[in-house]
């Protein structure tokens, strides 16, 4: 019998149960940190007395010995292994024979496994924070070059109120703080050690937990050992940071999209980020955009999947939860790896302020403002909305501007009009006067880029 496992078994395993069963494709990916685990944990059965100082001198030359070898590639990990756990406990006592068997005393599969995986998602986090970091310093050089670079606000994608391509960058800016700031706490929350709750139910050893906790830089220990081995929380907490901020970048992506579009062309992508077609010679295509919207979906599958994994699971370990580690390593790294390409395609891209400008100055953006003129002057909103939409609409019908209107037909309409409307319709002025905390005004903008830089330089 060839399992660690199988001394209660009289037959060998089916082949096709022990391909089924095996996860060392995924958890694989874990070698480094099951090692760390295991040293920890080898560090606290000698020092509570529980294994020699001997054996754990063995155990340790042995556990770094394969950790090289793995890193430098002199030892290849079995793929026909059941996991990493049972590989490198194999491995381990085939280098050093009987006091390798000691190593797993006092410990589980189930509380390795949970330990294994926190401590490998810690580090994937840190990737994908410095990923948002790098996100959020191109919004923000972006937001800065293009502070002044006028163009239409949306609303339902029609033109609504003026703004800048820099007020509109300084937006997604404050999005990709969000998530920065919610991994941060969704990491706080899992940083806590699993070891010690054994397969369930603790142990009948006096081991000391705070000891390995505090070894493997965890905050502390988790309270129960049944949520220790059975908790997935913080896999599904990272999945959902990992959906936002691909619901960001899918945003993003699609007004990219459009922008570099004919329909507008806003923005032109520098060649290195954009891709060619086999056919049309003159197409040059956002395929990084495309693939980041599309990625969305793949990352929303890896959070339901973990929620419905564990939504009917009792307690504790069930072997549902190996299905864990592909779905939240795929979210975080997917998420991970569209900032790392988001950043660069940004930063080299080419805003097209004409084409900007020129969309500003259709489509009746500053209308709202010729509203508001009318307000200041004494008419009550709701009448000045009134008046100012019939004078869209009768300019549409003669293809003008509310600017290009002469002040003799304004004052038929409204005595309130004078010279100083003209003024007050440029979209200069529409901007500018938009000095609300949050706005497009120069003013308001150079506050918020303040406020970005000032949580970049943390
Ligand atoms: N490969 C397993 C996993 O990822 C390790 C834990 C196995 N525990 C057990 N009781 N069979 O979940």
């Amino acid at each position: 019998m060839s399992d660690l496992w199988s001394a209660r078994f009289k037959k060998e395993t089916d082949v096709l149960l022990k391909k089924f069963n095996s996860s060392i494709a995924v958890d694989g990916l874990m070698y480094c940190e099951d090692i760390e685990g295991s040293l920890a944990h080898a560090a606290m059965l000698c020092k509570k007395g529980i294994i020699s100082a001997k054996d754990c001198a063995a155990i340790t030359e042995g556990l770094k010995g394969i950790l090289e070898d793995i890193k430098s590639g002199a030892l290849e990990i079995d793929p026909e292994a059941e996991d990493i756990h049972m590989f490198v406990e194999a491995e381990l006592t085939r280098r050093i024979g009987e006091a390798g068997k000691r190593l797993h005393t006092a410990r589980s599969r189930n509380d390795q496994v949970a330990t294994d995986v926190r401590l490998y998602l810690r580090k994937k986090a840190a990737s994908a924070s410095a990923a948002l970091r790098n996100m959020i310093k191109a919004l923000y050089e972006v937001a800065l070059r293009e502070k002044d670079t006028v163009m239409p606000g949306y609303t339902h994608l029609q033109r609504a109120q003026p703004i800048t391509f820099g007020h509109h960058m300084l937006a997604y800016a404050s999005m990709f703080i969000r998530d920065a700031e919610r991994l941060k706490d969704a990491v706080k929350r899992m940083n806590l050690s699993p070891l010690g709750s054994a397969a369930l139910a603790g142990t009948t050893y006096n081991i000391d937990r705070a000891f390995t906790a505090n070894a493997l830089d965890f905050d502390g220990v988790v309270a129960n050992s049944l949520d220790g081995v059975s908790d997935r929380d913080f896999a599904a907490e990272l999945a959902f940071c990992a959906s936002l901020i691909m619901t960001h970048l899918s945003r993003l992506s699609e007004e990219v999209i459009l922008w570099c579009s004919w329909e507008f062309k806003f923005i032109e992508l520098d060649d290195s980020f954009a891709t060619g077609s086999s056919i049309m010679p003159q197409k040059k295509n956002p395929d990084v955009a495309e693939l980041v919207r599309g990625k969305s979906g793949r990352v929303f599958g890896d959070l339901i999947s973990l929620l419905t994994m564990l939504k009917g699971l009792p307690l504790a370990y069930n072997k549902d939860m190996q299905e864990d580690k592909e779905a939240v390593f795929d979210a975080l790294k997917t998420a991970t790896d569209s900032l790392e390409i988001f950043a660069p395609m940004l930063l080299s891209m080419r805003i097209n302020a004409d084409n900007c400008a020129a969309a500003a100055k259709r489509g009746f953006i500053n209308a709202t403002d010729m509203a508001d003129y009318l307000t200041k002057k004494g008419m009550p909103f709701r009448s000045a909305y009134k008046l100012t939409g019939e004078l869209v609409a009768a300019c549409q019908e003669n293809g003008m501007t509310l600017e290009e209107i002469p002040l003799e037909r304004l004052k038929e309409a409204s005595e309130l009009f004078d010279e100083d409307v003209y003024e007050a319709l440029k979209l200069k002025t529409c901007l500018e006067k938009r000095v609300s905390e949050g706005g497009p005004s120069g003013k308001a903008v150079q506050k918020q880029l303040n406020a970005v830089k000032e949580y970049l330089d943390e």
